[in-house]
Protein backbone atom coordinates (compact mmCIF):
# COMPACT_ATOMS: atom_id res chain seq x y z
CA UNK A 1 0.00 0.00 0.00
CA UNK A 2 1.81 3.41 -1.45
CA UNK A 3 0.41 6.38 0.73
CA UNK A 4 -0.85 7.61 -2.88
CA UNK A 5 -3.48 4.77 -2.31
CA UNK A 6 -5.18 5.87 0.67
CA UNK A 7 -7.66 8.62 1.49
CA UNK A 8 -8.26 10.70 4.48
CA UNK A 9 -12.03 11.78 4.72
CA UNK A 10 -14.89 12.92 7.10
CA UNK A 11 -16.59 10.05 8.62
CA UNK A 12 -20.28 9.54 8.42
CA UNK A 13 -22.79 7.56 10.54
CA UNK A 14 -22.38 4.98 7.87
CA UNK A 15 -19.30 4.28 8.73
CA UNK A 16 -19.78 3.46 12.01
CA UNK A 17 -20.31 -0.50 11.56
CA UNK A 18 -16.54 -0.73 9.77
CA UNK A 19 -15.13 1.60 12.89
CA UNK A 20 -16.23 -1.04 15.12
CA UNK A 21 -15.04 -3.92 13.52
CA UNK A 22 -12.03 -2.23 13.45
CA UNK A 23 -11.63 -0.74 16.92
CA UNK A 24 -12.45 -4.62 18.01
CA UNK A 25 -9.55 -5.88 16.39
CA UNK A 26 -7.32 -3.48 18.49
CA UNK A 27 -7.07 -4.26 22.09
CA UNK A 28 -5.41 -1.25 22.97
CA UNK A 29 -8.03 1.65 21.41
CA UNK A 30 -10.43 2.82 23.34
CA UNK A 31 -13.82 0.81 23.20
CA UNK A 32 -17.08 2.32 22.76
CA UNK A 33 -20.44 0.98 22.53
CA UNK A 34 -21.94 1.53 19.31
CA UNK A 35 -24.72 3.89 20.64
CA UNK A 36 -21.30 6.19 21.66
CA UNK A 37 -20.25 5.95 18.20
CA UNK A 38 -23.52 7.19 16.63
CA UNK A 39 -23.81 9.90 18.98
CA UNK A 40 -20.57 11.23 17.28
CA UNK A 41 -22.75 11.97 14.30
CA UNK A 42 -25.53 13.83 16.03
CA UNK A 43 -25.91 17.81 15.79
CA UNK A 44 -24.50 19.35 18.81
CA UNK A 45 -24.35 22.87 20.37
CA UNK A 46 -22.80 25.17 18.93
CA UNK A 47 -19.81 25.17 21.73
CA UNK A 48 -19.58 21.15 21.07
CA UNK A 49 -17.98 19.41 18.09
CA UNK A 50 -16.58 16.23 16.88
CA UNK A 51 -14.03 15.48 14.72
CA UNK A 52 -14.30 12.12 13.22
CA UNK A 53 -11.94 11.02 10.05
CA UNK A 54 -11.33 8.00 8.13
CA UNK A 55 -8.56 6.46 6.42
CA UNK A 56 -9.28 4.68 3.58
CA UNK A 57 -7.94 2.80 0.09
CA UNK A 58 -8.95 4.82 -2.92
CA UNK A 59 -10.89 2.91 -5.38
CA UNK A 60 -8.41 2.77 -7.74
CA UNK A 61 -5.92 1.03 -4.80
CA UNK A 62 -4.59 -2.32 -5.84
CA UNK A 63 -6.16 -4.21 -3.35
CA UNK A 64 -5.11 -7.38 -2.11
CA UNK A 65 -7.66 -10.05 -1.12
CA UNK A 66 -9.53 -9.77 2.15
CA UNK A 67 -7.66 -6.12 2.71
CA UNK A 68 -9.97 -3.99 4.47
CA UNK A 69 -11.40 -0.79 2.88
CA UNK A 70 -11.00 1.28 5.80
CA UNK A 71 -7.65 1.73 7.32
CA UNK A 72 -7.93 3.81 10.76
CA UNK A 73 -9.70 6.35 12.18
CA UNK A 74 -9.66 9.24 14.43
CA UNK A 75 -12.05 11.01 16.90
CA UNK A 76 -11.57 13.83 18.67
CA UNK A 77 -13.90 16.64 20.31
CA UNK A 78 -13.67 20.26 20.75
CA UNK A 79 -15.43 22.17 24.13
CA UNK A 80 -14.54 25.43 23.38
CA UNK A 81 -11.30 26.06 22.12
CA UNK A 82 -10.05 22.46 23.68
CA UNK A 83 -9.80 19.48 21.79
CA UNK A 84 -9.61 16.05 23.04
CA UNK A 85 -8.23 13.20 21.04
CA UNK A 86 -10.48 10.38 21.69
CA UNK A 87 -9.28 7.90 19.74
CA UNK A 88 -6.89 6.66 17.02
CA UNK A 89 -6.72 3.39 15.23
CA UNK A 90 -4.79 2.24 12.34
CA UNK A 91 -5.63 -1.64 10.91
CA UNK A 92 -3.06 -3.71 12.07
CA UNK A 93 -1.65 -4.42 8.41
CA UNK A 94 -1.61 -0.88 7.79
CA UNK A 95 1.04 0.09 10.58
CA UNK A 96 4.03 1.89 9.76
CA UNK A 97 3.27 3.88 6.70
CA UNK A 98 2.37 7.08 7.95
CA UNK A 99 -1.58 6.72 8.55
CA UNK A 100 -1.70 7.51 12.09
CA UNK A 101 0.45 10.68 11.68
CA UNK A 102 -1.97 11.95 8.85
CA UNK A 103 -4.84 11.21 10.69
CA UNK A 104 -3.40 12.73 13.47
CA UNK A 105 -2.32 16.20 11.08
CA UNK A 106 -5.89 16.22 10.25
CA UNK A 107 -6.94 16.97 14.13
CA UNK A 108 -3.93 19.59 14.49
CA UNK A 109 -5.21 21.69 11.02
CA UNK A 110 -8.74 22.07 12.55
CA UNK A 111 -7.38 22.65 15.87
CA UNK A 112 -5.20 25.24 14.47
CA UNK A 113 -8.03 27.41 12.70
CA UNK A 114 -9.69 27.85 16.23
CA UNK A 115 -6.24 28.81 17.60
CA UNK A 116 -6.79 25.84 20.45
CA UNK A 117 -5.07 22.98 21.97
CA UNK A 118 -4.99 19.72 22.04
CA UNK A 119 -4.73 17.15 24.75
CA UNK A 120 -5.01 13.31 25.10
CA UNK A 121 -4.22 10.58 27.58
CA UNK A 122 -3.09 7.27 26.70
CA UNK A 123 -1.55 4.18 28.52
CA UNK A 124 1.78 4.65 29.81
CA UNK A 125 2.84 1.72 28.34
CA UNK A 126 1.64 2.25 24.79
CA UNK A 127 4.93 2.92 23.00
CA UNK A 128 3.93 3.33 19.64
CA UNK A 129 1.21 5.88 20.31
CA UNK A 130 3.29 7.92 23.02
CA UNK A 131 5.79 7.62 19.85
CA UNK A 132 3.54 9.08 17.40
CA UNK A 133 2.27 11.97 19.21
CA UNK A 134 5.44 12.97 20.58
CA UNK A 135 6.90 13.33 16.93
CA UNK A 136 3.53 15.41 15.91
CA UNK A 137 5.06 17.75 18.75
CA UNK A 138 2.68 16.75 21.59
CA UNK A 139 4.54 17.49 25.14
CA UNK A 140 3.91 15.42 28.41
CA UNK A 141 1.78 17.85 30.87
CA UNK A 142 0.54 15.29 33.35
CA UNK A 143 -0.09 11.51 34.95
CA UNK A 144 -3.49 9.95 36.35
CA UNK A 145 -2.54 7.86 38.47
CA UNK A 146 -4.22 3.88 37.89
CA UNK A 147 -6.82 5.49 35.66
CA UNK A 148 -6.75 2.66 33.20
CA UNK A 149 -7.93 -1.18 34.51
CA UNK A 150 -8.01 -4.42 33.30
CA UNK A 151 -5.05 -4.36 33.38
CA UNK A 152 -4.39 -1.29 35.82
CA UNK A 153 -2.26 1.32 34.66
CA UNK A 154 -1.30 4.77 34.64
CA UNK A 155 -2.63 7.50 31.95
CA UNK A 156 -0.04 9.66 30.68
CA UNK A 157 -1.29 13.35 29.57
CA UNK A 158 -0.07 14.92 26.45
CA UNK A 159 -0.96 18.72 25.54
CA UNK A 160 -0.02 20.41 21.93
CA UNK A 161 -0.79 24.19 21.92
CA UNK A 162 -1.33 25.92 19.01
CA UNK A 163 -1.63 29.31 17.64
C1 LIG B 1 -0.73 4.23 17.48
C2 LIG B 1 -1.12 3.95 16.03
C3 LIG B 1 -2.43 4.69 15.71
C4 LIG B 1 0.01 4.45 15.10
O1 LIG B 1 -0.44 4.35 13.76
P1 LIG B 1 0.59 4.18 12.52
O2 LIG B 1 -0.17 4.46 11.28
O3 LIG B 1 1.28 2.87 12.61
O4 LIG B 1 1.64 5.35 12.83
P2 LIG B 1 2.61 6.07 11.76
O5 LIG B 1 3.01 5.08 10.70
O6 LIG B 1 1.98 7.34 11.31
O7 LIG B 1 3.88 6.35 12.67
C5 LIG B 1 4.29 7.67 13.01
C6 LIG B 1 5.37 7.56 14.07
O8 LIG B 1 4.83 6.99 15.27
C7 LIG B 1 5.84 6.17 15.90
N1 LIG B 1 5.40 4.75 15.91
C8 LIG B 1 4.33 4.21 15.27
N2 LIG B 1 4.24 2.90 15.53
C9 LIG B 1 5.28 2.60 16.35
C10 LIG B 1 5.71 1.40 16.98
N3 LIG B 1 5.06 0.24 16.80
N4 LIG B 1 6.80 1.47 17.79
C11 LIG B 1 7.47 2.61 18.00
N5 LIG B 1 7.10 3.81 17.41
C12 LIG B 1 6.03 3.77 16.61
C13 LIG B 1 7.09 6.31 15.07
O9 LIG B 1 7.82 7.40 15.59
C14 LIG B 1 6.51 6.63 13.71
O10 LIG B 1 7.40 7.29 12.85
P3 LIG B 1 8.44 6.40 11.95
O11 LIG B 1 7.64 5.30 11.31
O12 LIG B 1 8.95 7.41 10.95
O13 LIG B 1 9.46 5.90 12.89
C15 LIG B 1 -1.27 2.42 15.79
O14 LIG B 1 -0.13 1.74 16.28
C16 LIG B 1 -2.51 1.81 16.42
O15 LIG B 1 -3.60 1.81 15.82
N6 LIG B 1 -2.38 1.26 17.65
C17 LIG B 1 -3.53 0.59 18.31
C18 LIG B 1 -4.57 1.58 18.80
C19 LIG B 1 -3.99 2.51 19.86
O16 LIG B 1 -3.24 2.10 20.75
N7 LIG B 1 -4.36 3.80 19.75
C20 LIG B 1 -3.89 4.83 20.68
C21 LIG B 1 -4.62 4.87 21.95
S1 LIG B 1 -6.29 5.36 21.80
Amino acid sequence: MAADDVNIRSATAEDVPSMIALERECPTAAHWTEQHYRSLFVARASKLESLVLIAEETADAPKSPGAPTMLGFLVAQRVDYEWELQNIVVAQSARRKGLGKRLLEGLLDQAAQTNGAVFLEVRESNTAARNLYEKAGFELSGRRKSYYVDPSEDAVVYRHSLG
